[in-house]
């Protein structure tokens, strides 16, 4: 039985959504850990395009089991219109999909804190999704943030509510006739959802445990990726919450021994959306080329992704702090007629050669990177689903990443349906 956890090894959008609805067909049960509606999981299934912001990607296999950790910030009405669409499509979810008792909630005022913080930050913002993300997980560190099972204690949620009008008090000042900061009707709103969170609200722990001693296999979608992990990533341009792999164990209450393997998703170039260091960024045609081929407009925000080159300095960080043993190769396809590509190996700095990380953040804005060139394959590879049919500077490309990683390959993505891959 294997517990396979999937984790974004770059700036998010690597393709997770594909590659869990695709691991998903061998699993039981998948389940969600960290972030929020921020992320945006895209599945496409014939001429049907998903895209799942907090429900697992798993979701759409009818008889698998989906669950929501403890360490996601779950916004409730992100939640159930998500849920409305999924049923509107004919996907049932009665009986399947669970969610964490303490999840803290992302609510409309952490929305209208985010957008007054961006605004306030000026140049130096985060572009973050504005999905109240940061002050979910702040309140939630505070020990102030409202859970999941706090909507059914009458005298508790009210509390909660008068303490949240009281902190909240400058941000709620600003937006008067915002419907984000109308503390009442927000709460009524949230304590009409009892029903709908009744029946899936559960200890996600003590469930998983049940589920993996059944021999259950379980499978784990990270949401955004290595580089925005709060302690391990770009900080302060990252997320607020844990994007690697110790995650999964505090955002659902496991032991690490439950998680039998670790797959890194990689896509075959690098885009990072909002702001913050990204030193094999393009700015130029080769970049725009990069964008369009690969269509990298924002799942969540639908804003253009920055685009560049691999990068395998922050590739082999992603791989150590995950603990990676197997790569899935997104999008190079996406590739197919570009007539070099390059691949960062070190990084330039004052003169030194760097294989690491600079440890002051503001010195990756400042790094050269030093690439290895390949030659283009300038052939179409699309939907292939086969290594050795692959043209040869393909497979030389894909095996020169994970040769530099020191890990292996689990999977090729050639396209954006379940089918379009290549299993190793
Ligand atoms: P996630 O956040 O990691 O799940 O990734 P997103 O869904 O935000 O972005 C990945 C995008 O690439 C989506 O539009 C996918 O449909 C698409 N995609 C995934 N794998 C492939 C692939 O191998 N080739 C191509 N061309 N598109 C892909
Ligand atoms: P998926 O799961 C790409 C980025 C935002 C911003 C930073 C902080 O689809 O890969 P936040 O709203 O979390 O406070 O924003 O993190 N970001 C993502 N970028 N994919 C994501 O999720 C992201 N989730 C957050 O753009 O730079
Ligand atoms: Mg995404």
């Amino acid at each position: 039985m294997s517990n396979i956890a999937v984790m974004g090894l770059q700036w998010g959008d690597e393709g997770k959504g594909k590659i869990v609805d695709l691991l998903a067909t061998d699993a039981d049960v998948i389940v969600r850990f960290q972030g929020g509606a921020n992320a945006g999981h895209t599945i496409i299934v014939g001429d049907k395009k998903f895209i799942l912001h907090l429900i697992p990607s798993g979701i759409l296999h009818a008889d698998k089991i989906c669950l929501i950790g403890n360490g996601v910030v779950l916004d409730p009405f992100s939640f159930v219109e998500e849920l409305r669409l999924l049923q509107a499509t004919g996907i049932h979810t009665d009986g399947r999909l669970f969610v964490s008792a303490h999840c803290n909630l992302a609510l409309p005022y952490h929305k209208l804190v985010d957008e007054v913080e961006e605004r306030e930050r000026g140049d130096g913002s985060i572009g973050t999704t504005l999905r109240g993300i940061g002050p979910a997980y702040r309140d939630k560190v505070a020990r102030v943030g409202v859970r999941l099972v706090d909507i059914f204690n009458d005298r508790l949620i009210r509390e909660k509510f008068d303490q949240q009008k009281t902190l909240k008090e400058r941000y709620l000042a600003l937006a008067p006739d915002d419907n984000r900061a109308d503390m009442r009707a927000n709460l009524e709103l949230l304590l009409s959802l009892r029903n709908v969170f009744a029946p899936m609200m559960c200890d996600t722990s003590a469930k998983l445990a049940e589920l993996n001693a059944r021999g259950k296999s379980i499978l784990f979608e990270g949401a955004q990726g290595a580089m925005l992990d709060v302690d391990l990533g770009t900080y302060p341009f990252t997320t607020s919450s844990n994007t690697t792999v110790g995650g999964a164990l505090t955002g659902l209450g496991i032991g690490p021994r439950m998680i039998t393997e670790v797959v890194g998703v990689v896509k075959a170039y690098s885009t990072r959306v909002g702001g913050g260091p990204f030193p094999t960024e393009l700015k130029d045609d080769l970049g725009d080329s990069l964008r369009n081929i690969g269509g990298e407009f924002g799942s969540t925000t639908g804003r253009p992704r920055r685009t560049g080159w691999l990068d395998l300095v922050g590739l082999r960080h992603a791989c150590r702090i995950n603990g990676v043993d197997k790569i899935a190769v997104t999008k190079l396809d996406v590739l197919d007629s570009f007539q070099r590509l390059s691949i960062c190996v070190a990084y330039e700095l004052d003169g030194h050669r760097l294989t690491e990380l600079p440890l002051d953040v503001t010195h990756l804005e400042r790094v050269k990177p030093i690439y290895e060139i390949f030659e283009g394959w300038r052939a179409e590879t699309t939907g292939f689903t086969e290594f050795s049919r692959l043209p040869s500077a393909a497979q030389r490309y894909v095996r020169f990443i994970a040769d530099s990683l020191g890990v292996g390959v689990k999977l090729v993505s050639t396209g954006a349906e379940r089918t379009e891959t290549i299993l190793v």
